[in-house]
């Protein structure tokens, strides 16, 4: 008899605890995850229904143990970053990450590095981790990533193996310019874009296109021999480490000009304003040395297909377009 009055009791006594919770709207299966917190932060649901404390206590990734911290960096870092950034830094280290994630660019995987290497803002320093710029060109590196197809990057951190051949490589006609190679889907967008700016009164072509890992060590090393490495490293690419051998990239010249004036041609604006609607990109622009690698090159394009609008209108270069949005891609 004792016994079913205690448990009467005691059912009174949890309804009358759950109510208050249950009128704020707060489900049962709410309650009961509500019901495991310490008493203190209970607290924080007992006041007002609090859907993005709950939502924060429901998470997998929840651990109470942090839960101070959770709710200090609630409103700053979002969704699942939150909980990753919280179980990984300090309190100190957190508000430091708070102004590298306002950037747009601001990548997860990198939050440590941009703690380790900053630059004199915080678009710097997305920007040079980003783009590995901490790493050794040329020795720090990595093989390119063939998945990526047209995608592909090449530059002084990812590179192309001697023997790499690209498997559809088709014969420049001459109409389009100098006797070479390029990848099909390349060389199709080229030629209509080409044949578009001719009909607009815009004459340009090839002057060089896919070149073998070989032909650009020849070049490399004449340059080197007659400028130096240093200087020759920030204008042509180590054998290797060249668009060039990925089929993908193209020189253009148009008649009268040569690499040097080409940018005070009308072709040069032309490509600059039409070219990624034919898939190209200009690689190397002006003023981007620090992220590119190279000095600015009006005559090198590089095609990407269908994302070449995209990343004009964002503004990157495409080592930093391929870091946030590539670098994970795997195909459609
Ligand atoms: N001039 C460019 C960087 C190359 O050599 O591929
Ligand atoms: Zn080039």
């Amino acid at each position: 008899m004792q016994k079913r009055v205690f448990t009467v009791l005691l059912c009174l006594l949890l309804i009358a605890c759950q109510d208050p919770l249950l009128k704020l709207g707060y489900s049962e299966e709410d309650i009961a995850l509500i019901s495991e917190l310490s008493e203190e932060n209970q607290q924080y649901f007992i006041d007002e229904y609090n859907e993005k404390y709950l939502n924060l206590i429901k998470d997998p990734s929840f651990n109470e143990a942090k839960m101070d911290t959770y709710l200090q960096y609630l409103d700053v870092f979002e969704g699942e970053d939150l909980f990753v950034l919280v179980d990984h830094f300090t309190s100190a280290q957190l508000d430091e990450l708070a102004k590298y994630y306002e950037d747009d660019y601001f990548i997860l995987d990198k939050a440590e590095d941009y703690l380790r290497y900053p630059q004199s803002s915080v678009r710097e320093t997305v920007e040079y981790v980003n783009t590995l710029r901490y790493q050794k060109a040329y020795v720090d590196v990595e093989k390119a990533d063939l998945d990526k197809d047209i995608y592909i990057l090449v530059n002084k951190y990812h590179y192309l193996e001697e023997d790499y051949v690209p498997q559809d490589l088709v014969d420049i006609e001459s109409a389009y310019g100098i006797n070479g190679k390029l990848r099909k889907a390349a060389y199709e967008a080229y030629k209509q874009m080409q044949d578009d700016a001719k009909a607009e009164g815009y004459n340009f072509y090839i002057t060089s296109p896919y070149r073998p890992y070989t032909s650009q060590k020849r070049l490399y090393d004449n340059y080197s021999l007659t400028y130096g490495q240093a200087s020759a490293d920030t204008f042509s690419a180590r054998p290797g480490y060249s668009e060039h051998q990925s089929g993908l990239a193209v020189d253009i010249l148009s008649a009268g000009y040569d690499f040097d004036n080409f940018d005070l041609s009308k072709e040069a604006l032309w490509l600059q304003e039409n070219a990624h609607n034919y898939g190209f990109i200009l690689r190397y622009p002006q003023d981007k040395q620090d992220i590119t690698g190279y000095t600015y090159e009006p005559w090198h394009y590089r095609y990407v297909g269908d994302i070449a609008t995209d990343i004009v209108n964002s503004g990157l270069t495409y080592d930093e377009y391929y870091a946030y949005y590539l670098v994970d891609y795997q195909g459609e």
